[in-house]
This record gives structure tokens, sequence and C-alpha cells, in this order.
């Protein structure tokens, strides 16, 4: 991307070595200046700004709307209803696919959440159309709604997470239970959590003709272009789409959200563009949520502390109309061995919207549950937390029986517990106080996710200059793709990070996939990888065979970019440079495409995932329960690491999402209403400056063989994982309570 300015880490990188540096975000001048540009500052000639009025009962009908107060306002220039809106060329309730969510697109006068929306304002300003929908006044019938994880009606769901199969065992869980010298059953709660990234969801939408140009966030261009294509029935590439950076995005613009199809359908209504944008109240509803959990953990040992069995029986919930039910159980799979493991669900549909992916789905909630009981597990066989878990180190993935492409788990316990002081730590709880009077304790928890890969494609060019250009649609959330991914570029050339342009962004670039799953940066940069790898070898191609050329006849031995020359790899010292290389074969450039898979055959012979260790320091009021955390160290192996200051930071994003977790957000529903009572970033409560304690991340040193050829496994979402369950653990070592129901609040302590 051209207005991006070198760092001064750039301008002193090594040629041909950007992957490793510590490089400062290359964009991030241009977002502590206000200069870059985020979806919703975008205000095309003629621009138009719409509201939601959104339902305030969980279920039931929109009765009467008062359409003429609104229109009557100054300013107001249409409102969009169920009656008027523009036709959809599909049903927003078709579903096709599992990733195809079912949208409220004012289809009718159904209310299926509190929080639907149900019309949608137009105006000439934001004021107007504010106003405009507070005119509105919508009635409703409201029938009872269904709140909560005790609804009656429980059924077995046919998937879980994507496609997950909802059961797995492996040995005879109940045989091991029985033997076992030591046993724990316990269940935890998790809540529903509300996605809230800092930008909310939006779009700013324009019609010309059957071609349709936005701005709006997304992690996945691709999928949104074939998704807003099937609603409108126009080809996907009458669609562009520009989002080149996200103020977040967590899972929940992994696919266009209903409020933002709802924004460029009042474009089509109105003939002119629109900006709508969710306000943060209304993001308690249309665009996902973690949906709670209930896990039933029962955990049997022998007397020397080896697992004979683990089982999570996993209850949650999905919305009356759409599936998607989140696999917490599903973690017990991969962290410890045991003989016998068995995972199982159950859900219940309520009135809510339908919950979606959100940061680290499955092994967020799961994690904390699971690990929460294996120290209960250690304690019921008196032992160490830590040595507990080194005792049951999974040496293969227990429900598979496959080696681990690589695994430096039992490295990052060995590292984070010197760093953290670990081994002074007393066995017994209430053991420690501090200066204050205040107890104190110590937890750890296993962080792990898995190292996923998707398909994507990119484009390399190596211009006659001597610069490259690399090109994929990636997306930038604020993980820093748009400067780990354009060091894998400029390696991929071997040419310095700033003779290579990097594009990113937009829908018209080669298709990078989705920015989920941690796989991003594994994803999006072998196809960077291989597409340089490509051009090099066309530009080899033509000097090897170049009679002028110092490398002609070098075909045997072969040729590597290095510093803008090709050399031969046998002697770096004869070579020359792209540009006399294309200078003589008369090309102003040469061009090569990327793509990349997942290794089918090593996927099926290797387990993948990353690992990490979690501890946690509390103090505890013990007056007043008041829990605060003090110090937590993390240490986390996940392959290759292109940036560390980029997963520096992601981990500690990740620990302090942990941290929320454990002590902090909980989406509370009124049981009579079925609304959400705390939709507002005051009281849904996340974590601010002062509950976060002194944190590391160690980047432990692991070289995977098997994941990809750049050895990547992704660091997007396994802070999560662990960190609740160490906090949960060391509130348990201070005060001798053992809390199952989160977020644990001063409030269980008293
Ligand atoms: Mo993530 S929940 O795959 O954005």
């Amino acid at each position: 991307m051209s207005e991006i300015a070198p760092t001064r880490e750039a301008r002193h990188t090594r040629h041909g070595s950007s992957i490793g540096q510590p490089m400062t975000r290359r964009e991030g001048v241009l977002k502590v200046t206000g200069a870059a540009r985020f979806a919703a500052d975008n205000h095309p000639p003629g621009i138009l700004y719409a509201v939601l009025a959104v339902s305030t009962v969980a279920r039931g009908r929109l009765v009467s709307l008062d359409l003429a107060a609104a229109k009557a306002h100054p300013g107001v220039v249409d409102v969009m209803t169920h009656e008027n809106r523009p036709a959809l060329a599909s049903d927003p309730d078709e579903k096709s696919n599992p990733f195809m969510f079912r949208l409220d697109l004012l289809q009718n006068d159904r209310v299926r959440y509190a929080g639907q929306p149900v019309a949608v304002v137009i105006a000439e300003t934001l004021e107007a159309a504010t106003e405009g929908a507070a005119l509105l006044a919508p009635r409703f019938e409201a029938e009872t709604a269904r709140v909560g994880l005790n609804g009656a009606e429980v059924f077995a769901p046919s998937t879980v997470g994507v496609g997950n199969p909802p059961k797995a065992e492996k040995g005879d869980v109940e045989a091991g239970l029985s033997a076992a010298a030591h046993r724990v059953e316990a269940t935890y709660e998790t809540p529903a959590q509300y996605h809230n990234p800092m930008e909310p969801h939006g779009v700013v939408a324009v019609w010309e003709g059957d071609r349709l140009s936005l701005d709006m966030p997304s992690q996945a261009l691709v999928m949104a272009q074939g998704r807003l294509a099937g609603l409108f029935g126009i080809p996907p590439e009458n669609i562009h789409i520009r989002s080149p950076y996200l103020g977040g995005g967590f899972g929940s613009k992994g696919f266009p959200a209903g409020p933002q199809v709802l924004g460029i359908m009042a474009a089509k209504l109105t003939g002119r563009p629109v900006k709508l944008v969710v306000k943060r109240e209304q993001m308690f509803g249309p665009v996902g949520h973690r949906a709670p959990t209930r896990q039933r953990i029962r955990i049997g040992m022998d007397e020397t502390g080896s697992l004979t069995a683990i089982e999570n029986h996993t209850r949650t919930a999905s919305s009356t109309y759409d599936d998607f039910f989140e696999a917490a159980a599903d973690v017990a799979h991969t962290l410890y061995a045991s003989p016998a493991i068995r995972t199982s669900y159950e859900a219940v549909r309520l009135d809510t919207g339908t919950p979606l992916f959100m940061r680290a789905p499955g092994e967020a909630p799961g994690s904390v549950a699971l690990e929460s009981a294996i120290d209960e597990a250690a304690q019921a066989a008196g032992m160490d937390p830590l040595a507990f878990r080194l005792k049951n180190y999974a040496e293969v993935e227990p429900i598979s029986g496959k080696p681990f492409s690589s695994k430096a788990l039992r490295e990052c316990y060995r590292q984070g517990a010197e760093r953290f002081g670990w081994d002074t730590r007393p066995l017994e709880p209430r053991a420690m106080w501090d200066e204050a009077g205040r107890l104190r304790g110590w937890g750890v928890g296993t962080a792990t996710f898995p190292a996923l890969m998707f398909q994507a494609k990119a484009r390399a060019t190596i211009r006659r200059d001597g610069s490259g250009l690399m090109e994929t649609g990636a997306h930038d959330m604020g993980q820093g793709a748009w400067t780990a991914l354009a060091q894998i570029a400029a390696d991929a050339l071997g040419l310095d990070i700033d003779a290579v342009e990097f594009r990113a962004g937009t829908s018209d670039l080669p298709d990078a996939g989705i920015a989920g799953g941690s796989g991003h940066t594994a994803t999006a940069g072998m196809a960077l990888h291989q597409a340089g790898a490509n051009a090099i070898a066309k530009l080899g191609e033509l000097a090897v065979n170049d009679e002028a050329s110092p490398l002609f006849g070098a075909g045997n031995v072969g040729t590597v970019a290095r510093g803008g020359r090709l050399v031969r790899r046998d002697d770096e010292s004869r070579g020359e440079s792209f540009s006399d290389i294309l200078a003589r074969a008369g090309l102003t450039h040469i061009e090569a495409e990327g793509a990349a898979q997942p290794d089918g055959a090593a996927q099926e012979a290797y387990a993948m995932h990353a690992h990490g260790a979690v501890f946690a320091d509390v103090s505890v009021d013990p007056d007043l329960g008041q829990i605060r955390v003090t110090r937590l160290v993390g240490a986390f192996a996940a392959g290759r690491i292109i940036n560390p200051r980029m997963v520096e930071s992601q981990l500690f994003g990740g620990m302090i999402w942990g941290l929320s977790f454990a002590l902090h957000e909980e989406g509370v529903s009124d049981p009579r209403t079925g609304r959400v009572m705390n939709a507002d970033l005051a009281e849904y409560q996340i974590p601010v400056q002062a509950d976060i304690p002194a944190m590391e991340a160690i980047l432990v040193h692991e070289d995977d063989p098997h994941v990809n050829a750049l050895g990547i496994k992704g660091v997007g979402e396994i802070g999560i994982t662990g960190t609740a369950g160490a906090i949960a653990n060391a509130v348990w070592h201070a005060t001798g309570r053992r809390l199952r129901r989160f977020p644990i609040r001063l409030t269980d302590l008293l």
C-alpha cells in the first residue's frame, strides 16, 4: 500500500530477512494521526444516513410503526420497513451451507430477538435519522421469551462449531471413572458474551446500476462478495469492497452482518449513497455473540495422579432460527493424555440473535472449564497443578493418537514457571498474604488452539527498476497483517521490505481467504511466499537460458534471490540484478501467481496445534472479596514468529480477554423480556487499563516442519485460552474457594 511509510526498523533490516524482525506497524502513524480511513470515514457526495429502529421484545410481532411522524421530520428521506424494502434475489432465511447464516433483513413482521432491526430511517443527516428512528415508536405483540440454559426443550445438535461431530469417544470412560482412585465431578458455567469491536459494524454503500461499491469492514472479502451477490442477484465481480482497516473483528466480521446488508438495501431504496453504522447498544443482538455454556466435567485419576478418564458434556444454546453451537467440550480432545475421553453436547433454543464465532470459539469457554477441572483434579491427587499437568502431558494427540507436528508445551511450562517463580508456590490454598493484608494466590492454565490453514491466492510482480509488488486481498483487523504479511512478501522476493509495495484490503485483489481461525498469516503468507517463489523461478529461467547472463547454465545447481539479485545457489558471489535480467529480456516486469492450501497428507498424518502456559498471580481482599490480577506470565509456542512485536501484542490482547472472561464480561438477559440489560460498554463490563496487571508474553522457540513451508501456526486466538482458567485457579489458591460460574464476581467470595 503506497500510503504506508516505512518504519525505522524496516530501513535497518538486512536484505532477505524481514521475517523475524520486530517491526512496528507500517500503518501505525496513519492510525494514531487519524489519517487511516476506516469504512465509516467515507462520505461520498450525496450521502444519506441510515439509523436502525430495533425490536424491544424478544419474541413476537411488530404491530405498528408511526411512519407519518418519522416522515414528517425535516431531513428524513424515507423509512424502510418490511412493506417497502427492495426485493431480494434470495431469501435471507435460505441456508445452503453451514457458513451461510440467516439474516434479519425486514423479511416480515416476526420478531426473533430483542434488538432485531424492524425499520431503517434514512435522512440527510445522522441527527435527523436518529430522531426519525425515535419517532417511529414501534409497538409489538410480545410472546414469552425463552432465556437462559434451563429451557425445557433440550435436544442434541447434529453438529457443533464448524461442522464438528457433536460426540467423540475414545476408550471406556465409565470404566476409567469407576477404576479411578480419585475423581472430580463439577459443572462450570460460562456466560453469553457480545461482540463489541471498537469499530461497530457499518457500511457505506453506493449503487451504480447493478454495480455495488462498498466501504465495509470485512474479515473475508471474497466470501462477503459471494453472500451479497446471492442476496442482490448480481455477479460477485460487480461488488467492490474496500476494507483497508478494521477496528477489530474477532469473528463478528467474517460475514456481512444483517445491519450492513440493510444499509446496502437502503441505498438501493433511495438511489443514493447510504452510510449505516450500528449504534453501540444495537451491537447486542444482530451481529453475533458467544453463547453461554454449562459444562459438566468428570475426571478420574489413579493413585499416582495419571488420568484414567476425562468427560465433558456441554449444554449450550443457539437461536430459534439458526444453528451455531459453541464447541466448548472439544478442547478435551487435545490437551491431556488419558486412556478414555468422551465429549458430547446438548442444546436449547433461545430468543436471541444467532451465536457466532468469537475469538477462540470453543477453546475459550472450553479451556476455562477444563483448566479449572484439571486444577481440581490436581488438588484431589494432592499434587502441584503444574506437576500434575506434566504428569499427564500428551505426547501424541489423545483423541486421534496422531503425533503432533510440533509441540513445545513442555518448554512453555518450563520457561513460564521459571519467569513467574512458580517453584516457591505453597501447595495449600490461603497460604500467602501480601503486605496489605490481602490473600495471594497463584494459578496456571494451559493454552491451546489449532494451527489452521485455508486457501488463498497472491500475485507477485518484479519490476525492471528492481522493486517488487505483492498483492493479496488480506485483511488487517488490527492484528498487524499490513506488517507481518509485507515481511513475508519481502522475503519471498528476496528484497528489502522498502523495495516492495504491498497491496491488500480490497476485493479486487487475489482472494486471501478468511482472516479467522488464527490462520491468516499462515494462509495469506503462504500464498505470498508461493507467488514470490514463482516469480523468482520465472526470472531464473530467463537468466539461466541466456548466454549473456553470469547465471547461464546454472539451471542444475539452481538460483536464489538475494537483495534484488539472483545468484547461484552454490556460489552467491555469482549473479546479477533483477533489473539486468528484465532489461536484457526487454521486459518491463515479470508477474506470477501463487496459491496456498493446507497440505492434506500432512494434516492426515499430524495433529497441528499451538500451545502455551499462562501463570496468574491474584490478590483478594479477605473482607471485600475484591479480586485483582497482579501479574500474568504467558509462554507460547506457535511455530515460526514472523514479527515478535506484533505477536506479543496479539498475545497480550488474548490474555486481556482471558482476564475479562474470568472476572468481567457477561451479557445479562432480563428473564421477563429477553432483553440484554447491560447493552452498553459501561455496564457490559470489560477490563480497563487499571485492571490490567504487569504482563509478559514469552515466545518459545518452535520449529514445525509440517504445518506449512513457513512453519507458521498463528497466534490470534491462543492467548485467550488458558488465561481465564489460570486466574480462576489462582483465586482458589488465594481463597480456598472453587468458583465455577464465570465471570467470578466479588459477591461470589462474600
Ligand atoms: Mo476468529 S473467531 O476465527 O475471527
